[in-house]
């Protein structure tokens, strides 16, 4: 679906003003104006998007009224009567929840310490948000920069809520992390003399972000997974853990995984347990659209929450910017940060620039809902929404033709299968729910508050505070996957087989359901959304 006429025509103003912003900066926000838009339009200072939480070891705490729903629901082995006491149908030392880009990370590293390690997925392996990431990862590899400059980057972001040794670990392993994957095979840009190619992102004050292109995280994600088959790692698909076991000391020691295929359940016992099971950007809190993949619904920080592991910022949620608004079949699909890094200024109905291209992403998005809302100078769409543009043909007359065809093709291609040219066309955006800036709450190795339990990735929070710099989770998916896979391998080693599994937690996060007057009719983890009427 091409632009309408009427896009069309308003889109000229963008073409006029065009050639007056190339090489002129915006002037950024002061602390105060960031502190104003933020407060009066990020949705996580709206307050009746929120509820406290009336079960659990975080009961009182807040966290969006969607996430609120899964966490007061029921198991789904409710009145399911299983046979615990049987020997298990799979038998491992390290069993990892989850298929993207922390759980294979984890893996390799799990199985190179010599564990014997089993992967469960919910759905294929590699359907994550690892795989539609898509701008870059970050890492002090360059002359000009260290790990501590990127640290008071990442805390400068997070709003100084950052746990700092969690955003300490996160910097000082990056350069390592870098080499890591390309040492496995990832495809990095790079210059005609073999270096790699680094640009900005949003907060950041070096040029930092590595990037395959705007498909780092597929070609991220390519690389681990192959070496996880290559490494003869046992993956089972279509099977996701719809609870924790614990042993008789009430430490982590497997999962019930289901069968989606067969619709059975399956008991998978361990020495340690990893949870990297990703986001939940599709509970679409306050009925926002989203970049994330189809499995992202929460499902390891609702079992992990059941065990009894504490959580941090479940609250704070991150809206990217540049979601796409039109063509209808994009809304919501991410429109990378890359393309602002390049230099894509975002504008109003006029043709004009109302926000630095390159705040941090809270602000950026608050002042682009402020521009919708407040301002009224949002582009009205036929669908009923509005938006703002996106100029990114600009980036042909600032670094020359052919820049978004060598930079943004899977931008270009997504775009093009709708008719619309992105070289010569700007795109229409409006913020997309992104990424959950917190989860369960864990150490620097990647420990949760539940023995022999490790969480990685975007399920766990605190190493980006309450909002994320772009390019840091692609990056700490693989510092605390690697994380978590050593310190879980390494545990077991001091464990035999865990005796007397069980599901006492889940009766007794029944009872305080009931007790609280919770969570009736509802079942969690929801496992795939709900978009049909039911
Ligand atoms: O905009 C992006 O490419 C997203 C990257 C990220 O969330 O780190």
């Amino acid at each position: 679906m091409a632009y309408t006429p009427q896009l069309k025509e308003l889109m000229k103003k963008v073409e006029a003003s065009r050639a007056s912003r190339v090489g002129v900066e915006y002037p950024r926000m002061s602390p105060e104006e960031r502190r104003d838009v933020l407060r009066k339009f990020h949705p996580d200072y709206i307050e009746d998007g929120f509820r406290n939480i009336n079960v659990g070891v975080d009961k009182g705490t807040r966290m969006p009224n969607e996430m609120a729903d899964v966490f007061e629901a029921y198991s789904r082995l409710r009145d399911i009567d299983l046979d615990l006491k049987s020997d298990p149908d799979y038998d491992v030392d390290v069993l990892i929840i989850g298929g993207g880009g922390a759980g294979a990370s984890a893996a390799l590293i799990a199985q190179e310490a010599g564990a014997d390690v089993l992967l469960t997925t919910k759905l294929r392996f590699g359907d994550a948000n690892t795989m539609m990431a898509q701008g870059g990862i970050q890492a002090a590899d360059k002359e000009n920069d260290t790990p501590a400059i990127h640290y008071l980057d990442v805390l400068g972001g997070g709003r100084l809520e950052n746990i700092p040794e969690l955003a300490r670990a996160l910097v000082m392993d990056a350069p390592l992390v870098i080499k890591w994957l390309e040492e496995l095979g990832t495809m990095f840009d790079k210059n005609e003399e073999g270096k790699m190619i680094t640009i900005h992102g949003g907060g950041t004050s070096r040029k930092r972000m590595h990037a395959a292109r705007d498909y780092t995280g597929a070609e991220i994600m390519r690389t681990l997974r192959d070496e996880v088959y290559n490494k003869g790692i046992t993956v089972v698909e279509f099977s996701p853990a719809v609870e924790i076991l614990l042993d008789k000391q009430g430490c982590a020691a497997g999962a019930v995984l289901y069968n989606l295929e067969t619709e059975q359940y399956l008991i998978a016992r361990a020495k340690t347990v990893i949870v990297a099971t990703g986001g939940s950007g599709r509970l679409h809190y306050r009925g926002f659209p989203t970049s994330n993949h189809y499995g992202a619904t929460a499902d390891g920080l609702v079992i992990g929450y059941r065990a009894g592991a504490k959580t941090i910022y479940t609250d704070s949620i991150q809206y990217h910017p540049t979601g796409g608004a039109y063509p209808p079949q994009l809304l919501g699909l991410l429109v990378t940060e890359k393309t602002r890094g390049l230099g894509a200024q975002p504008l109003n109905i006029n043709g004009e620039q109302f926000v630095y291209h390159l705040e941090t992403r809270d602000v950026e998005s608050s002042a682009i809902i402020r521009e919708c809302e407040e301002r009224g100078l949002g582009v009205p769409l036929p669908t009923g929404i509005t938006a703002v543009w996106l100029d990114s043909p600009i980036l042909e007359l600032i670094h020359g033709e052919g820049t978004i065809e060598r930079q943004l093709p899977a931008m270009m291609r997504q775009f093009h299968r709708f008719d619309v040219d992105i070289r010569k066309e700007p795109m229409l955006i409006y913020p997309t729910l992104h990424y959950q800036n917190g989860g369960l709450l864990i150490d620097d190795q990647a420990r949760s508050s539940v023995e022999n339990l490790y969480v990685a990735g975007e399920a766990a929070g605190g190493i980006h505070g309450t909002n994320r710099l772009m390019g840091n989770s692609l990056l700490d998916i693989i510092v605390f996957g690697r994380r978590a896979g050593k310190s879980a391998a390494e545990k077991s080693r001091e464990i035999s087989t865990p005796e007397g599994l069980n599901l006492n937690h889940v009766a007794s996060y029944h009872q305080e359901l009931e007790k609280a007057d919770a969570g009736k009719g509802r079942v969690g983890p929801v496992m795939l959304p709900h978009y049909t009427h039911r």
